[in-house]
């Protein structure tokens, strides 16, 4: 494998069934204004949908793009309670988290009915946050990388090569995320990072693999952020809980923004920047 990394950092920030109008609102200006300029590492926050037309307003003109929980996958019809692709892209939505291990585990979503998502939602444009992770009975047992070849393998197939620079997948450790007392330590995430950065090499090749930006989400906050974005095969972080703080979350941009300068002083010594090689997923 090469070594040199071609790959942009992503901060992503999923509130999941959190805020309410006026704290949408508040959390969303104080992140535009912490983020400032900053146009190194790609960011973006993603409301539940009630809140997206709101948010979507305030991050016109700024370096933080929009994104989505979740999306059904049909353009329009009779589908009571669901929102399309179409609707999340009238309302400026860049970017679509799918696979979420809360949507796989309490909603109940297949590997197949996660795939039909993928496929419509970047054949829609959307850049896609694709999340796999297994339980902590499954790593127990020893099956995280059975687990993770599946949620690749089925939730990726019939994708055609065209897509793949609007795909992110994020490897999120069901057991590590939330308050559940369990972290996963950087050279878990690296090992299972490393793993999926074969797969996805096996499935589509060498160079879509060394291309892919692969986010952890598990618990990240401010102290821990640059233990993981300094492993090689982590391009940033899904965030849950540290999003919803516009500080720990700006904070947490910053070590990503840090990260990325050390390693294009270790692999560019020249002003050659690598991370203007995949412009399709930059801000807005
Ligand atoms: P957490 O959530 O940062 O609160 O652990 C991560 C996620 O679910 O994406």
């Amino acid at each position: 494998m090469q070594s040199i990394n071609l790959r942009k950092k992503f901060i992503i920030g999923n509130w999941k069934m959190h805020t309410t109008t006026a704290d949408a609102a508040r959390l969303a200006k104080a992140v535009v204004d912490g983020v400032g300029t900053e146009q190194q590492v790609v960011i973006a926050i993603c409301p539940p949908f009630t809140y997206l037309a709101l948010v979507g307003e305030i991050l016109k003109g700024s370096y933080v793009s929009l994104g989505a929980q979740n999306l059904y996958p049909e353009k329009d019809g009779a589908f009571t309670g669901e929102i399309s692709p179409t609707m999340l892209l009238d309302v400026g939505c860049r970017y679509v988290i799918l696979g979420h291990s809360e949507r796989r585990h309490i909603l109940g979503e297949s590997d197949a009915f996660i795939n039909q998502k993928v496929l419509i939602a970047l054949g829609a444009s959307l850049n896609v946050i694709l999340c796999v992770g297994e339980t902590l009975d499954q790593r127990k047992t020893g099956q995280t990388e059975t687990v993770l070849d599946r949620q690749l393998v089925q939730g990726l197939a019939g994708l055609s090569a065209d897509n793949l620079p609007r795909l992110i997948v994020a490897y999120e450790p069901v057991w590590a995320i939330g308050s559940t007392g369990h972290h996963a330590t950087p050279d878990q995430v690296q090992q299972a990072h490393t793993f999926i950065r074969r797969r996805f090499g096996d499935l589509f090749g060498e160079k879509a693999a060394q291309l892919l930006p692969i986010q952890y989400g598990g618990s990240v906050k401010p102290d821990n952020a640059a233990a993981f974005l300094s492993q090689p095969d982590v391009d940033g972080a899904l965030l849950g809980g540290a999003s919803l703080e516009a500080d720990q979350f700006i904070a947490i941009v910053r070590a990503g923004i840090s990260e990325l300068k050390t390693e294009e002083k270790s692999t560019f010594p020249q002003s050659h920047n690598p991370n203007l090689e995949r412009p399709q997923l930059n801000a807005p």
